[in-house]
Formats: C-alpha cells, structure tokens, sequence
C-alpha cells in the first residue's frame, strides 16, 4: 500500500473503532461483536506499528494502557475545583432559593442533577482532542492522570460532530460500576488483600494507579456534569450539557429543568429510592442555577459557588430484630460473621442479612440473641449494624461469642496479632478455602482454564473428584461429562484447556499457586529476580527481603508455603505434568547482572524500544525501575519530549541523565 492509502486507513480504522466504542460504552447499544472488533483492532495496531509515524495517542489501540511505573505530574487548574456546600433538609434548600433571589431580580431555571458518587475530574480538550486529564487535586493543583484516563472507554479521546470551541475543559465524575466493586473485591480477597471499602475509595484508588493497564482492567466509567471555557455553545447549562452529549461525552440521562423550589423538591423525593436501581452510587442531588451568566453573576466564595448546592441524602436506618449470627469461610481461610435479620424493607430492598466485620463490632456492639438493632445502608453495598437498643433486651438473651472453631472444618481459629480477623488454618482440608484455592487456580489472571468455573468445580468438589490444583489434572473425560449439566463438549473443552495451560508462563503459574501475599506482581517479580522454583523454595528470608517490594510479611508466607510437605507434594505432580516451573529460554537469555544495584527512572518516549520493553530490560540486568528521582536514583533514562521538572530535579541531584543508546551500550 502507498503512504497515502495506508494513513487513510488507519484513520478509517480510528474512526469506526471510535464509534464503535461511543455506542457500547455510552449508548450501551453494541452493533457489532467483540470478535469483530477485536479484529478491526488488531488490524489497526499492526499498522500503527509498521508504520510509527502515524503515531497518536489518542488511538483507539492506546486504551489498552501501558505498565510503566508513572509518577504524576502536578498540573495547575485553569479554574480552580471548588466544592459544593452541602444541605440536608428542604428548609435549608428554601433558604439557598431566598439567597439567590436577594441578589438578583431576574427570573431563572434550576437544573436538577444527581450527585455521582466517585472521584471528580477535569480534562482539557484542545482542537477536538484530549489533552490532558487532571485529579481535583487541592482544588488548585490537580494529579496528571491522562495515561490512566485514555484507558477509560467511555471518555472520548477525539470529539464527534461539530461546533465545540477549540479549547476547553468538561468536568465529572468517575466512577466504578457495583458490579465491576464486587468483582474486584473478591479478587482482593482471593489475594489476601483488603477489599475496598466502597465504590468512591476503588474509583480514586484505580485513578491513581500507578498501572494504566489496571485501570484499563477495571472498567471505570465517567459522567460529566460541566462544561467550562470560551465560546461555550449556549448560556444554558443542561443546553451546554446536551451539546456536550453530542460531541461523545456521557451525560447523565436523568438531569431536570426545574421551574422553581417545589419542582426542585419533588425531583429529589422522587430519586430518593429509585437511584438504587442505578449501576452506579449517588449520594445525594446537585442543584445549579441553569443560566451560566447568571451563574457568574452570582459568583462563588472562597470554597463554593453561591449558585448551586447539593442536597445529601440521609443514609437510611430502620429497626429489625437479630435473629442470629452464622460464619462465612473465605477462600483464604478468613472468618466473616453475617448477622442474620428479620427481613426489613431498607433503601428500596429487603434486607435480611447485614456484615458484622469481625470479632471486635461483635464485642463493641454487645450483641446478644433477639436484640433490636438498627440497620443503616451508607456508601457501602452491603448493610451494616450500626447500633443496638439495648434497653429493649431480654434479660435472659444470650450474648453473642464469636466461634472458636472453623464452621466448615471444626479446626480450632487462629487470630494473628495485629489483625482483625480470625482464620482458620487448616488450609488443605477446609472445604470453602480448598474450592476457593481451586478456582483462583483456574481463573483468567491464573491458569486461564476454559470451563472450570465455580459451579463446575463446585459438582467436581463434591463428587470427591478433585482435593486439590493437581488433582484437576487427572480428571478424565467421563468423570466430567457424566457430571450434571455438562456433557462431552464441556468435557473436551475443559480439557483442551487444561493441555493449553502446560504453556502458561511461569510468572503466572506462580500466581495460580494461590500462595498468601503472593499476588500478581510479586509473582513477576520473584520469577525474575529468582527464575525458577527451587530458587524460590531454597531461598532464605533475608535472600528474599534483600528483593525490592518483598517484604517480612511475604517472605514468611513463602517460607510457610514449602514448610508444607502436602504443597511439595502437590508442586511434583504439578511438575511432573509439565507446568512450568521456570521462566522461559527467552527471557532467560536476555537477563545479566550489569545493572545490578542499580535505580533507573525512565521518562519520556523511545526511538528504538517501548517503555515497557526497556522497563523489561532494565530488570533482566538486574537493575531496578524507579518512579521518581530521589539522590539515590543512579541514572534517568531520558527520552523525547520528557518533562523540563524532571530534567531539573536529576540536574539539582547531579543524577546522570543518559539517552537511549548510552542504555543500550550499557547493557551491551
Ligand atoms: S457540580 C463547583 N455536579 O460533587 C463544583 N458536582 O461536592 C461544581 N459531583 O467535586 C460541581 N455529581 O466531584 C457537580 N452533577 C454534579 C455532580 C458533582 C457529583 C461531585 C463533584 C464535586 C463534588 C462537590
């Protein structure tokens, strides 16, 4: 193909990817399948690397994001973020409504909006393009987050249609569906890792991630709310906002013009319960005067503006009865006691069951059998008991002692100190913890094995089948097909699968082995610096904490996991079936010791390697990537369009800045 016709075809390609991307992720209407779009995309990633210099970032094939370590840069806002002042009550929404008709004897429209629960957002759009992506920040100086925003589906990195002005700033919230929180939450705990505690905390978390590739796994989502710069469309705001919509920005669908107070009024009972049937959280609802000029006729104190509030919805509370309290076993062992309820009517559902946390709020509540509690739906999902009326009690109503042996298994319960959950230890013989370590195995992250998901293993658990990973290995095709609901084409599929995973990488199989703390970037991390898994197991704990990122607490972990004859045992048939159990001829062959010792920062962009593919080298050699320069940086690997701070900081630090080649000839 000539130059000519080949950028005319990557351009073709953007845009119908584009606009394949705009109907799924803010329409939610699909025209096409994944495979057709996967396809497309492919074809456009093979050209954008045959021929670099189309290069934009603003590709549809840059979504994916990248895994380079990335401190953010600070960005002044062109205008500032305020916040809102917040109102609880209608008086007070009165008195808002009084204020402004002080000042001003114009009539005016409100505009009624919900209030998106998650992390605020500002991005600056130059020529119909993004620009940049900057965090709320202190309001004046925000985080740079544009990397980890590109990967965001439903944000547009190149306008439709016409008429914006040629720069401005459009602002909203991101925020991470309930259904993406669950997930990931349960992924965390398979990991031995916290679990968020609310879908605000896992939306700001993943923003801020140092990975654009996790953020791009997370399925964030943005609504945006305000629009704001020169020669905006309309003095309308929602006119604004509808104009916005038409450029490929997601608006929210539910916004109201209101006439005055009552109408206000009535918007706000009306989504008291129905924004539970929303895929993501609101808090409360925003009021705007809907005039901009008028807006800054009014203008704004030190922290708020003077022509808009949010009212708060209270966080729900009603009274039910504690019927009992029963123990849920986590797939690592962790005890969660459920406090089992009268069901009561709560925030638009029937709530029978509320988390009770651990041992502690059992104890600091002082629940006892029968006892009225109250119930509260907050910012979290799940309900929680948040107080007892204790002068109703019974007075021969049993205190409520947490257990002291493993509902599933009777193994006595182990609380570590300092934590606040009890487990129970009996890792290979509890049920909940033997299936839950099965299916981490098996999962996408993991071994990616087709068909092997929880019900599946599920029947194969109870059918006395499989005990452990490497039993999995000997199933043969009837034990799988005569199970109920499957049938020879699950079972071949399965263990077709099964074959595929003797190929799996050894960084991955690692991970699937399920051991405690070891999730998936210390996985990588230790098949590289260690290589192969008698390394791992013969290494000492000071070998394995003298490792960057290996901490007391995972090397302890290790060591406990090959103290266990039942794991070595496990490891030999997984060996003996032909997993991998070290890293593979290619990455072995490019590793040398030649940056041992040594801290690199990587910035900017590269002629000849990717970032990641020079990240990738600089760990081979033994060296270590670093995010940001401190005086114990040895060198920046400096690369086009790097950032003048960044230059200055290794120049006050006298750290040696070196370009690409000189990398090269470094590691020969
Ligand atoms: S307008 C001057 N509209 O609430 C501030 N904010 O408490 C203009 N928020 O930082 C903000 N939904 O993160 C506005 N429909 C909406 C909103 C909204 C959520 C958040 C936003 C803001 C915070 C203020």
């Amino acid at each position: 193909m000539a130059n000519e016709n080949i950028e005319k075809r990557i351009s073709e390609l953007r845009s119908t990817l584009e606009d394949y991307n705009y109907r799924y992720y803010v329409l939610s209407e699909p025209v096409i399948s994944d495979h057709e779009f996967d396809l497309l995309l492919k074809e456009l990633e093979k050209l954008e690397a045959d021929y670099p210099e189309f290069f934009d970032p603003n590709s549809p094939t840059q979504r994916v994001g990248s895994d380079l370590n990335k401190e953010f840069e600070q960005v002044r806002h062109q205008y500032p973020m305020l916040s809102l002042s917040n109102s609880y009550s209608e008086e007070e929404l009165r008195d808002f409504d009084q204020k402004i008709r002080k000042l001003t004897d114009q009539a005016f429209e409100y505009v009624c909006e919900l209030k998106y629960d998650g992390t605020s957002i500002s991005l600056r759009y130059k020529n119909g393009r993004l620009d940049k992506a900057i965090t709320r920040g202190d309001g004046t100086f925000g985080d740079d987050v544009t990397a980890n925003v590109r990967t965001i589906k439903s944000i547009p990195l190149r306008l439709k249609g016409t008429g914006f002005p040629d720069e401005f700033e459009i602002r909203g919230e991101i925020l991470l569906p309930f259904s993406v929180f669950d997930q990931i939450n349960e992924e965390r705990a398979g990991e031995g890792e916290a679990p968020f505690a609310n879908v605000r905390n896992a939306a700001s978390g993943t923003l801020k991630s140092q990975k654009s590739t996790v953020v791009a796994e997370r399925k964030l989502d943005a609504y945006f709310y305000s629009l704001l710069g020169e020669n905006l469309p309309s003095d309308g705001h929602i006119q604004c906002m509808m104009a916005a919509k038409e450029w490929g920005f997601k608006i929210s669908p539910d916004s109201e013009k209101c006439a005055n107070m009552d109408d206000v009024i009535a918007f706000i009972r009306k989504w008291n319960l129905k924004r539970y049937e929303l895929p993501v959280a609101t808090d409360g609802i925003v009021i705007k005067v809907n005039s901009l000029s008028l807006q800054q006729y009014l203008g704004t104190t030190a922290k708020s503006p003077r022509w808009a509030i949010a009212y708060k919805y209270k966080a729900e509370q009603v009274s039910t009865i504690l019927k009992s309290v029963t123990y849920q076993v986590g797939r690592t062992g962790a005890v969660t006691p459920v406090a089992n309820l009268d069901p009561v009517l709560l925030a638009g559902t029937t709530v029978k069951r509320a988390t009770l946390h651990n041992a502690d709020i059992i104890k600091n509540l002082d629940l006892h059998v029968g006892d009225t509690v109250f119930v509260e739906k907050g910012g979290e999902i799940i309900p929680k008991i948040t107080g007892v009326d204790s002068d109703s009690r019974h007075p021969m109503a049993q205190k409520v002692d947490f257990i002291r042996n493993c509902p599933e298994c009777g193994t006595t319960l182990i609380r570590n100190e300092g934590e606040a959950a009890h487990y129970c230890p009996n890792e290979d013989g509890c049920p909940p913890q033997i299936k839950g370590k099965i299916e981490h195995f098996t999962s996408r992250k993991a071994m990616n094995i087709d068909g092997l998901g929880q019900e599946t293993i599920d029947l194969l658990y109870n059918e006395g089948l499989i005990r452990n990973i490497a039993d999995i290995y000997d199933l043969k095709k009837e034990q799988i097909s005569n199970l109920e609901r499957l049938g020879d084409k699950s079972a071949e599929r399965i263990l077709k699968s099964l074959d595929e995973s003797r190929t799996v990488p050894f960084e991955k199989v690692l991970f699937a082995l399920g051991i405690r703390f070891v999730g998936e970037t210390v996985a990588k991390i230790l098949a590289h610096r260690l290589m192969n898994i008698e390394n791992i197991e013969k290494a000492s704990l000071e070998e394995l904490t003298a490792i960057d990122e290996i901490g007391g607490r995972i090397a302890e972990s290790l060591h406990a996991y090959f103290a266990n004859p039942e794991n070595i045992r496990i490891l030999n048939r997984l060996k003996e079936k032909g997993l991998q159990m070290e890293l593979d001829e290619a990455s072995l062959a490019n590793r040398s010791a030649k940056l041992e010792g040594l801290s690199i920062i990587i910035s900017g962009t590269f002629d000849k390697n990717s970032r990641d593919d020079l990240k990738k080298m600089i760990e081979q050699n033994g060296g270590k990537n670093v995010s940001s320069i401190s005086k114990n940086t040895s060198y920046l690997l400096a690369g086009n369009n790097i950032g003048p701070s960044k230059l200055e900081k290794a120049e006050k630090l006298n750290i040696p800045i070196i370009s690409e080649e000189d990398f090269l000839k470094l590691i020969g």
